[in-house]
């Protein structure tokens, strides 16, 4: 063996750490000849395989230097002070709901806002089109509840122009789902999420405080009918409410394509969230590896804000919206518009910019993007935690669009 290999120097120490790590298959300690020899050999395959890795990694770092130097650049606009991109836009197309979810809305309602002073369809429009233009790819259509706004086939097919744009999802509590889908696809809405929280009809009518059970179940249906896949369905998660229940909605996965999404239970304003009534991720998933310990976890995309599991063998996937107990704030690329026209960097966040403002008083393009760049500009590195956020004032859920 090379006397500059030998056991002790600096030299074999790190073909030891590398071997272990290139060639876990081979032996680490010589204590014979024929190991002598195992061990030559598996230095020279070290050293080999550490050239490779030498030529690799400056081959990486060639082809990251060509990426800076060609790559479409982002909007300085949308990009905030820590580099993230803010390629995904949530509007809110009304603060009315045709359900009352006890952890989204406070018991007693929310004050509405005036007619004339939430965003027109156009206004709607225009800013769409400005966030488009900027590098927005995905819109997702919120609220309240979006499929109540008379209009919104309307918005989706308006929204389906715009050059650029590769999403239109929305997010809808499925009750005039069935109904509208039809309508809704042929204008051009390409993604649903539907929320449901129980299985149990009687249970359905507690946590939403209206009937509809089944008319969210036939939407469900319908987006599987018409070739949505996966359906993504929207489970908050609140302990004593339907934490029984978890088991239940993976079972649906075994032959339906959805993506059963459990969400963990957040704050906000009125909606008596305590952290006893949150369940977090971790115990969730301790639950379902207790029924299938074979749980496999799936690749997700950088921006993604789920955890996605399969059961092997399942048609459809569950994942895990971690909020609480393992924020997203690195890879946060969202932005949101209230019904109201007010700009939110943060969901947890109380500032916000009103652009309805701006657009009425007559600002120009470059006029609106310098009030938005600025707005995003100050978005902070991440949340505050989940208690800071259980103390602080911010809009009730259904007046911000989640
Ligand atoms: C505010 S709703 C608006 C869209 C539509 N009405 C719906 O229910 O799907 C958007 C999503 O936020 C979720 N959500 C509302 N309040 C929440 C809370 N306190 N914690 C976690 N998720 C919440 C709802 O379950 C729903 O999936
Ligand atoms: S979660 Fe959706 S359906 Fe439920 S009250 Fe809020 S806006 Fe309405």
């Amino acid at each position: 063996m090379d006397r500059r290999h030998r056991k002790g120097s600096p030299k074999f120490t790190v073909l030891l750490g590398l071997q272990f790590s290139l060639a876990p298959g081979l032996p680490l300690l010589p204590s014979s000849g024929l190991q002598n020899r195992r061990l030559e050999a598996a230095c020279l395959y070290t050293v080999g395989r550490a050239q490779n890795v030498l030529e690799a990694l400056k081959e990486l770092s060639r082809r990251r230097q060509f990426l800076r130097e060609h790559a479409a650049p982002f909007s300085a606009f949308l990009t905030d002070s820590f580099g993230r991109h803010h390629s995904y836009l949530r509007i809110s197309l009304t603060e009315k709901c045709n359900l009352r979810c006890q952890y989204c809305m406070p018991e007693e309602g929310v004050p509405l806002t005036p007619k004339a002073d939430l965003l027109t369809t156009e206004e709607i429009l225009t800013l769409a089109r400005l966030f488009v233009k900027e590098g927005v790819d995905k819109i997702r259509l919120t609220g309240g509840e979006p499929l109540i706004r008379p209009d919104v086939v309307d918005i989706v097919a308006q929204l389906h122009r715009l050059e650029g744009l590769r999403t239109i999802g929305v997010t809808t509590n499925g009750i005039n789902l069935a109904r509208l889908l039809p309508q809704l696809q042929k204008a051009g809405l390409s993604a649903i999420n539907i929320s449901l929280d129980t299985l149990v009809p009687a249970k359905f009518e507690f946590i939403v405080r209206r009937k509809g059970f089944h008319k969210v179940m036939e939407g469900i249906h319908k987006a599987i009918e018409l070739g949505y896949s996966p359906v993504k369905v929207n489970c908050v998660v609140m302990r004593g409410l339907n934490e029984d229940e978890l088991l239940d909605f993976v079972a649906l996965t075994e032959g339906l394509p959805l993506d059963v999404r459990f969400i963990e239970y957040m704050p906000f304003d009125g909606n008596k969230w305590n952290v006893k009534k949150m369940v977090s991720y971790k115990e969730m998933l301790d639950t379902l590896r207790q029924q299938w310990p074979e749980l496999e976890k799936l690749p997700e995309e950088e921006s993604s804000t789920a955890k996605t599991f399969r059961v092997p063998g399942f048609r459809g996937q569950l994942s895990f919206i971690t909020s609480m107990s393992e924020h997203f704030c690195g890879t946060c690329n969202r932005l949101r518009i209230t019904a109201d026209g007010n700009l939110k960097v943060c969901l947890f966040g109380n500032s916000e910019v009103s652009l309805r403002d701006h657009l009425r008083a007559g600002a120009s393009e470059e006029e609106l993007l310098g009030i938005i760049g600025a707005a995003v500009g100050r978005k902070k590195r991440q949340h505050a935690g989940m208690f800071s956020i259980s103390q602080m004032k911010n809009r009730p859920m259904i007046l911000i669009g989640g």
